[in-house]
């Protein structure tokens, strides 16, 4: 089985990402052969400073090694290490129905957001396609916003089997049901679009500032509370076993105890869930070279298993030199 995702480097790295999308994908790597990219050529869409760009880059690599993502097992790789990915996007993008792309939600809302209307925003889930196909993906685990994007890709893919023969195999979404939507601290699903992150490797005074800023209603101290509707106890949930979630919710339904010091223990929580992780972090950092080994190595795993599809693909179509 080929397991497949990509992060985009437009921002730091959440705990929205980590529980929807790093974690799950991190722990597939024990099913199959698994090809993991930093998304560069997609936050160029949003990202305009080159060292901004860069920077990020590199730090998404690192994050994704500190929480434990091993190149032992499987491919690490800039999208940009693989150029072809842009190649073949263009080829999907001659069959692909403006009408399709015209639904895309992530398209509506960023528009929606002020973000210009560049071709490059508009034909993003083709792109996506291509980062799918190229790789001969069977799975690709997302958090539940990418759904609709995997949806483009299957029919993108379908539609160019149609027209050139079978080349491409149909990817699945793979969506953890219990993490598919981390709230943010309003509420909101996090983003970093919204302002409302908790950061995976934030410093240890602004994350207890962020914890403490979770939205939360006027009940008085003393009443109960209603812990399905607390952001607090569901992100203390992504972290607690059964038996110290029971202990919450239960007090949570007996009143006395404010979200204040509810809050407290949620940072505590999360700043001991993620301990090893900022020690491993400290650890690659220090080992020099160690990072551009492994996207170097990822990249050549990535460009040969590229490069296969590539020549289906230029034979299929006819974009070869002699006939
Ligand atoms: P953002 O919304 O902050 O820009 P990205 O679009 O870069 O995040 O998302 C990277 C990955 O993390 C995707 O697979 C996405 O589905 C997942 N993800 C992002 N935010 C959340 C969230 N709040 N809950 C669950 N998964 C998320
Ligand atoms: N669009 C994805 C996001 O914003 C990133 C991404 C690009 C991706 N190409 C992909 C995810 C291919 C999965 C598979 O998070």
């Amino acid at each position: 089985m080929r397991i497949l995702s990509g992060i985009q480097s437009s921002g730091r790295l959440h705990i929205g990402n980590y529980f929807g999308m790093m974690q799950p994908a991190i722990a597939l790597q024990a099913e199959g052969e698994t090809f993991y990219f930093i998304a560069n050529y997609h936050a160029l869409t949003t990202v305009t400073d080159p060292a901004v760009l860069r920077e990020n880059s590199w730090r998404v690599a690192v994050d994704l090694l500190a929480c434990g993502f091993d190149p032992e097992k499987g491919a690490l790789f800039l999208q940009t290490d693989v150029p072809q990915v842009t190649e073949l996007a263009w080829i999907i993008s001659t069959v692909a129905p403006k009408s399709l792309l015209e639904k895309a939600h992530s398209y509506k809302d960023k528009i929606a957001r002020g973000l210009p209307a560049s071709v490059g925003l508009f034909s993003y889930p083709v792109l996506m396609a291509a980062d799918i196909l190229i790789y001969e993906s069977d799975v690709v685990p997302v958090g539940k916003d990418q759904k609709q994007h995997i949806e483009i890709t299957r029919d993108l893919a379908m539609k160019m089997n149609e027209t050139f023969g079978e080349i491409f195999k149909l990817p699945e979404a793979r969506i953890k049901a219990t993490t598919a939507i981390v709230p943010g601290l309003d509420g909101q699903k996090m983003s970093k679009s919204y302002n409302n992150t908790i950061d995976l490797f934030g410093d240890e005074k602004d994350t207890r500032k962020r914890v403490m800023g979770i939205v939360t209603d006027s009940t008085p101290v003393d009443s109960p509370k209603d812990p399905a509707k607390s952001i607090i106890f569901q992100l203390y949930s992504l972290m607690a076993n059964a038996a110290e979630q029971k202990t919450m919710r239960d007090r949570f339904a007996a009143g006395g105890t404010g979200y204040g010091d509810f809050k407290k223990e949620l940072f505590d929580k999360l700043w001991s869930y993620f301990e090893p992780m900022r020690k491993r972090r400290l650890e690659i950092l220090a080992d020099q070279g160690y990072v551009d080994r492994v996207l170097q190595r990822g990249a050549e795993r990535a460009n040969a298993a590229a490069d296969k599809v590539m020549a289906r693909v230029r034979k299929a179509t006819g974009l070869e030199r002699k006939p």
